[in-house]
C-alpha cells in the first residue's frame, strides 16, 4: 500500500491538492461522525464570548459539508448539543438554540440546492418549540434528497438512546407485537434513533480530548477514531482531508486476523 510508505511529516507538508490526490475515492468512509469540541477555548484565546466560538464552529460545519460532498461521503453526524449540555449556563443554552434555528433558516435553501437530507437524533421533544418547528420543516422538505445525509445530534445521549430503545422494545414485547426469539443485535438497532443509517466508519473529535462522551455508544463499536488537537472552529477542509488519509491507512479488522482481512 503506497500510503504506508508516506511518513506523517511528509503528509503535513503537502498542499491540499496533493492531499486530495492521496485519497482513494473507492475507500471513503460512508458515514463520518464529529464531536465538535473546543469552541469555548477558541473564543477564549481571542478574548471573545464563548458563543463567538460556537458561531465560528458553524462555519466549520458548513465547510465540512462542502468537502464531504466534493469527496462523495454519504452521511455526516454532528454532536451539536448533548443531554449534558442542558446543564450549561442558561445564556449559553439559549444562544445555542438561537444559533441552531438561525442555521436551519439560512441553510434550508442550500440543503435543497445541494440535495442534502436533514435529519436529527436525540430527544428532540426537549428542545424549544420554535427550534422544533424548524427541525420538522427542514426534515420534511429535504426528505427525498439523496446526495448526503446531514444528521444533527440534539439533546442527544448514547445511554439515553439505548434506554429509550429498550423501553420501546419492552413495550412491543409486552403487547405481543414481537417475540423474544426475534431480538438480535440487528433487530435491536432498529429501535435506535439511527435506524436506517450505516454505523459511522470514522469518528473525529477535535480539541485534544480523547473521550467518547456518551456519543453513539452502540454505533461506534467498530468505528475508527481520529483525535486531533485542532479546535473545532479551526477544523476545516485541510484537517478533514488529513483525517480521511489517516482513516485510509488503518486496517479495519472487525475482530478478524490481518491475514483473514487481506484474503477477503
Ligand atoms: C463543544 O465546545 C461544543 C458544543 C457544546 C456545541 C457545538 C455546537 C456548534 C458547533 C454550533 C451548533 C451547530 C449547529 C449546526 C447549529 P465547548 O463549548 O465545550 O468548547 P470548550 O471545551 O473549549 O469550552
Amino acid at each position: 500500500m503506497f500510503n504506508d510508505i508516506i511518513k506523517d511529516r511528509d503528509v503535513e507538508q503537502m498542499d491540499d491538492n496533493e492531499l486530495l490526490s492521496l485519497i482513494d475515492k473507492e475507500r471513503l468512509p460512508r458515514h463520518v461522525a464529529f464531536i465538535m469540541d473546543g469552541n469555548g477555548r477558541w473564543a477564549r484565546e481571542r478574548f471573545l464570548p464563548r458563543i463567538a466560538g460556537h458561531q465560528e464552529g458553524i462555519e466549520s460545519v458548513r465547510e465540512i459539508i462542502k468537502v464531504s460532498i466534493e469527496l462523495g461521503i454519504k452521511a455526516l453526524t454532528f454532536y451539536a448539543f448533548s443531554i449534558e449540555n442542558w446543564r450549561r449556563p442558561e445564556v449559553e443554552v439559549n444562544a445555542l438554540m438561537r444559533l441552531l434555528e438561525k442555521y436551519l433558516q439560512s441553510e434550508l435553501k442550500e440543503m435543497m440546492e445541494n440535495n442534502i437530507r436533514f435529519q436529527t437524533i436525540g430527544r428532540i421533544k426537549e428542545l424549544p418549540e420554535s427550534a422544533r418547528r424548524w427541525i420538522e420543516k427542514a426534515a420534511h422538505e429535504t426528505r427525498d434528497n439523496k446526495k448526503l445525509i446531514l444528521n444533527m445530534a440534539l439533546s442527544y445521549g448514547g445511554r439515553a438512546e439505548i434506554t429509550d430503545a429498550a423501553k420501546l422494545l419492552a413495550n412491543d414485547l409486552k403487547d405481543n407485537k414481537i417475540s423474544m426469539e426475534e431480538i438480535t443485535e440487528e433487530f435491536f438497532a432498529k429501535y435506535l434513533n439511527t435506524h436506517g443509517l450505516p454505523d459511522p466508519d470514522l469518528m473525529i473529535r477535535t480539541s485534544g480530548e480523547s473521550r467518547i462522551s456518551n456519543f453513539l455508544l452502540w454505533q461506534l463499536a467498530y468505528t475508527e477514531l481520529h483525535f486531533t488537537k485542532t479546535l473545532w472552529p479551526d477544523f476545516r477542509r485541510r484537517e478533514m482531508l488529513l483525517a480521511i488519509i489517516d482513516y485510509q491507512r488503518r486496517e479495519r479488522r472487525f475482530g478478524l486476523t490481518g491475514e483473514q482481512v487481506n484474503r477477503r
